[in-house]
């Protein structure tokens, strides 16, 4: 018994020796510990043929055997783990730690620019006017041509834009949805649109190639000049708040006759003069208009029965005016601690 034992002792000790990975020394345990055939638990089945007093005396031996079996096992499972994670970490991979601090998801917020663009519309659309979008991909037809702004014209100049091929470029405004929608929709028309629009303009603190405008544009019969001022005025009192005072300035635009420019009562120093305003207490908010009769005549509307208005104005700038931001380029930096301050 005790030969076979020992037998037993160096078989185990020359095996687990050789074992290097989990799968072996799973068929080692098996080929030990058994249930079935195992060569320990085979020996067990031998203490039936010994006599009492030998029974308890190699009863133990054979457990203090099992117990260092599996005692060696454990060991040797410790073993190849640690090989495996050594391994994984030489090669630069990452190794699962449940005991790191987690990553933390930061919480996005609104951009300035969407929430000003937001507000605006929906002060359009409480008046009756409906959002559409237009392409920023566009052809000189819509860009220039069907705006009244022939090839040659002088203020095709402050419109540049970037070209592409084929004669499409960036649109240098949202004009050109006018013109899109109205091919379409016959009046009554009554939209906003917002959009990028592109001009190659050195950037600054005040320049973007890149900037956001909101179109308007309302048809119907019997539209005048009052209508866009009355509608114009109603919107800086709710956007500026109520004591906002509004200015026409005459102005020049190819696709409306008459131009102008509106401006409001300084909304910084509400009119007194300061540095924002220049000192002159107003400032200029966007160029508008009563939709060109060639522009009519373009998208196939009776300029005789029907007639309308056009505005259009950069969100940027009344996002600055109405947080108090001093340079345009800290829109577009993608920095968190800026867009975080206006939700
Ligand atoms: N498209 C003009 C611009 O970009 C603004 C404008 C829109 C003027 C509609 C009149 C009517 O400056």
């Amino acid at each position: 018994m005790n030969d076979k034992l020992k037998s037993i002792n160096t078989e185990f000790e020359q095996a687990i020796a050789c074992v290097s990975s989990n799968e072996d020394l799973e068929a080692l345990r098996i080929r030990f510990l058994g249930r079935k055939e195992g060569l320990v638990t085979n020996i067990f089945k031998e203490l039936g043929k010994l006599d009492a007093q030998e029974k308890p005396v190699y009863g133990q031996k054979i457990n203090d055997l099992k117990n260092l079996i599996t005692y060696e096992i454990a060991q040797k499972a410790k073993q190849i783990e640690q090989k495996a994670i050594k391994g994984v970490q030489s090669k630069g991979a990452e190794v699962f730690d449940l005991s790191l601090p987690a990553f933390k998801n930061e919480i996005g917020a609104m951009h300035p620019l969407s929430i000003v663009t937001d507000e605006i519309c929906s002060l359009f659309v409480e008046m009756g006017f409906k959002v559409v979008e237009g392409p920023e991909i566009e052809t000189e037809y819509y860009n220039f041509e069907v705006l009244n702004i022939p090839l040659e014209h002088p203020s095709r100049e402050s419109f540049d834009t970037f070209y592409l091929h084929k004669k499409s470029l960036l649109r240098s405004h949202t004009s050109p949805v006018q013109a899109r929608y109205m091919e379409k929709n016959k009046p009554p028309v009554q939209i906003v649109v917002p959009g990028k629009v592109y001009r190659p303009d050195a950037t600054d603190a005040t320049h973007s190639f890149m900037f956001h405008q909101i179109e308007g544009l309302l048809v119907d019969e019997g539209i005048t000049l009052a209508h866009l001022n009355g509608v114009l005025s109603v919107f800086a009192k709710k956007l500026f708040g109520p004591k906002t005072r509004t200015r026409f300035r005459p102005h020049f635009f190819p696709f409306t006759e008459p131009s102008e420019e509106m401006d409001v009562s300084c909304i910084i120093c509400r009119g007194k003069g300061c540095r924002v305003c220049g000192g002159n207490g107003w400032l200029e908010i966007l160029g508008a208009g009563m939709v060109h009769p060639k522009v009519f005549k373009a998208v196939n509307i009776d300029s005789k029965k029907y007639s309308g208005f056009a505005f259009g104005m950069g969100v940027e700038r009344i996002a600055m005016l109405k947080y108090g931001i001093d340079d345009i380029r800290l829109f577009f930096e993608n920095d968190m601690r800026f867009v975080k301050q206006f939700s």
